[in-house]
């Protein structure tokens, strides 16, 4: 070994502590543990489906999200989740030290008060202030806003400002700022800036077109396509929505719960009181079949898709609607289903993923396509643009937070 060749493999030292160190302290304080770059797989949580195992669930998740708590009209906190499940989801994330928990705002029918606090510098100072406290308190990574829904241009414009505020005040901690939003809503460029994720709530789709199944594989594409195609949004921030509940193919208000279908076809078997483990018990087919007597839902397969088309589009992930709903058994639970094709564990085959699985009489009907289909390789490739992003914000020297 010459001289050359020990100070070079010296700097070659110095250049990966370098690389290493700097590593670390992008993350910030109390986040070490957490990837930004890891393809998402997040879960909701309502507050009335705490009965489930939270740390079992959390193995299979990336993100927790808990829903929920509201705006006051004061701009004080209303709680909906109350403090056992905000200690259960604290004890998650200790059993899963790579798991996040999210706090959502709002929801349908917890949505009242948003326009006043909104409306107000006050109000959405004070409604900020006290989720920001909320996250500190509890070891929350960060706040999910989910006003259902801003009716004009005045509650949009007004809405795209708390986002901005809460972003502004929570993002320098280390702390995520996302929005629910439906198919077809828009938040604009600017809206878009103001947030790290955009949850995309692709289900209930089938009320438009008076029928069919409310998640089928075609309206889930058309409407991340659409979403996409308008080019505010970077597809990295795009998180899309899988159902963990069937809807009644023509009685749209009629819903049951992946656990139900199943625990259905396990009574149809006559296996409800035998022994042993549920896959083994059920009709091998029930990983591919998404309708049980008219209720149309997303089987294991059609979820694995859309996840493994999410990943392929460059998108940052998907998440779930909502993990309560779901059965959380080995080779049965639709999160573990979604999460082994989200960490890469299972790669779909070309075959599974060239036919739209769609069976005959489910009428998967479309959702609306207005913009031409896009292609992964439109898009690059996710951690590459990811990549890109967070060297363009070095030389800008922001902090970087992704
Ligand atoms: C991927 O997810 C599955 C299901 O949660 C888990 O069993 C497996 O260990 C994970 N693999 C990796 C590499 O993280």
């Amino acid at each position: 070994m010459n001289l050359h060749t020990i100070v070079s493999l010296g700097l070659l030292l110095a250049l990966v502590v370098v690389v290493v160190s700097s590593k670390r302290s992008k993350k910030g304080v109390g986040a070490q543990q957490l990837d930004h770059d890891r393809f998402v797989v997040a879960g909701y949580l309502p507050e009335y489906r705490f009965y489930i195992d939270v740390s079992e669930a959390g193995k299979h998740l990336t993100d927790l999200i808990l829903f929920s708590v509201a705006p006051n009209a004061d701009g004080s906190i209303q709680y909906f989740v109350n403090e056992d499940n905000l200690r259960a989801a604290r004890k998650a994330k200790h059993d899963n030290p790579k798991l996040r928990t999210i706090i959502s705002v709002g929801g349908g029918g917890r949505s009242k008060h948003f326009n006043a606090v909104a409306s107000d510098g006050h109000t959405r100072q004070r409604f900020v202030g006290e989720l920001l406290d909320l996250c500190e308190k509890w070891k929350i990574d960060g706040v999910d806003f989910d006003w259902e829904s801003p009716m004009n241009e005045h509650q949009i414009s007004v809405y795209i400002r708390l986002l901005h505020e809460a972003h502004a005040k929570l993002n320098p901690k280390g702390l995520l700022t996302s929005v629910a939003l439906h198919p077809g809503q828009t938040l604009g460029k600017e809206g878009f800036m103001s947030v790290d994720r955009v949850n995309l709530m692709t289900y209930d789709m089938s009320f438009q077109r008076g029928g069919g199944h409310h998640a089928d594989y075609n309206s889930f594409k058309q409407a991340i396509q659409q979403m996409l195609g308008q080019g505010q949004l970077p597809p990295e921030k795009l998180i899309v929505g899988i159902p963990a509940y069937a809807r009644h193919s023509t009685k749209l208000a009629n819903v049951k719960s992946y656990a139900e279908i199943i625990d259905e076809k396990l009574k149809e078997a006559g296996a409800v009181d035998m022994p042993g483990p549920t896959a083994e018990k059920l009709d091998p087919n029930f990983i591919s079949r998404n309708e049980h007597n008219k209720f149309l839902f997303d089987c294991q397969l059609s979820a694995q898709k859309k996840t493994s088309y999410a990943k392929s589009m460059g998108l940052g992930g998907v998440f779930i609607w909502e993990i309560g709903q779901d059965k959380f058994e080995h080779k049965v639970s639709l999160t573990e289903a979604v999460m082994i094709v989200g960490n890469g564990t299972r790669v779909m085959t070309k075959a599974e993923l060239s036919s739209v699985y769609d069976p005959a009489g489910t009428g998967g009907g479309s959702y609306q396509n207005n913009s031409p289909p896009l292609t992964a390789h439109d898009l690059g490739s996710a951690k590459e643009r990811r990549r890109k992003k967070r060297e363009e914000k070095k030389r800008a020297g922001m902090h970087v937070e992704l």
